[in-house]
């Protein structure tokens, strides 16, 4: 069994194989009504946990229908409703569900909780987020730019606005896929120093350039997400919204990017801030594709994680 806590941690030949693996399914049951099982039932009789100690809408949703596709069960949890929320911890949790289910995911603060569970879990552990990464949002994203692009390698990736988790995914995933990463933004929200070192050390491209127009030069796509996330502290939203408002993805950006240049956002987005509705419903936006391709790369990591 395999872990999936993050971009840079798996091996970059498993994460090509879990991209094409998606892509494969994607196509398998094109057009067929969501609930209707797949062909194959590779986790028939299997049960997975979700847990959740954020919100969320797209993780939420995608994990468990893509559970029912592959004839496995689901149980999503709430964090707050556990003992794992009133002082249970995260060992014994582990502990504790690797005895009824087959498969845990979580969505959690810090990135040390994730690990505990990984370490302490003695079946397949999925990060669906925390305060640090988002790695199935950018397998998920990768594969949705190669639908459009063919290969991501050697493209230029411009990352805008605050340097977060999902940044950090898109810099690991700059180093295991070979593409280069520009970061628009303030310095105060650079992104971490470890993920820029990371695709470094892989040798993809990573600089930073704080005026957008140039930064977006030639890119192959341009990426946004919200300027304030779930673990951000909202007495900083005001601070943040200041500093952020220079790098707007709008129709001027997307202008400068040149006509090929995509667009992407994880979502949740906030209209008319980090971008506008015009951009987000224009030709080169590929946000809900995005959306839809969480579902089909997320059945792929499940599937690597229990090897089915
Ligand atoms: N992009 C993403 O993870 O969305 P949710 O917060 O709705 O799960
Ligand atoms: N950076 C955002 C992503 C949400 C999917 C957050 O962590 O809130």
């Amino acid at each position: 069994m395999n872990h999936f806590t993050d971009i840079h941690t798996t091996d970059a030949a498993d994460l090509r194989s879990m991209i094409d693996l998606a892509v494969s399914m994607k196509a398998a049951r094109a057009g067929r009504p969501k609930g209707e099982p797949d062909d194959d039932q590779p986790l028939a009789g299997r049960i997975a946990a979700l847990i959740f100690e954020k919100p969320s809408t797209r993780t939420r949703v995608s994990f468990d229908v893509g559970v029912r596709q592959m004839g496995g069960g689901t149980l999503v949890l709430s964090g707050s409703e556990m003992q794992l929320g009133h002082g249970e911890s995260i060992a014994d949790t582990a502990r504790v569900l690797s005895r009824y289910v087959d498969l845990v995911m979580i969505r959690t603060f810090e990135e040390s909780a994730l690990r505990e569970l990984a370490e302490n879990a003695t079946v397949p552990v999925i990060n669906g987020l925390t305060n640090q990464s988002h790695p199935c949002q950018i397998l998920a994203d990768v594969m949705t730019f190669e639908e459009r692009r063919g290969s991501i390698a050697g493209k230029k990736v411009v990352w805008t606005g605050d340097g977060n988790n999902v940044c950090a995914s898109f810099l690991h995933a700059a180093g295991q896929f070979g593409f280069d990463m520009v970061f628009a933004g303030p310095p105060e929200l650079d992104p971490s120093p470890d993920a820029m070192g990371f695709a470094r050390r892989k040798g993809a491209g990573v600089s930073i350039e704080r005026d957008i127009r140039k930064a977006v030069e030639d890119a192959d796509l341009v990426v946004a997400d919200t300027w304030v996330s779930m673990h951000d502290n909202q007495s900083t939203r005001e601070r943040r919204h200041n500093l952020l408002r220079p790098y707007q993805v709008n129709a001027e950006v997307m202008e400068a990017a040149g006509e090929d240049a995509l667009f992407m956002h994880c979502l949740p987005a906030h209209r008319e801030e980090e971008v506008t509705g015009e951009v987000m419903d224009g030709p080169r936006s590929v946000i809900f594709d995005e959306a839809e391709n969480r579902l089909h790369a997320q059945k792929a990591i499940m599937r690597w994680c229990l090897n089915v």
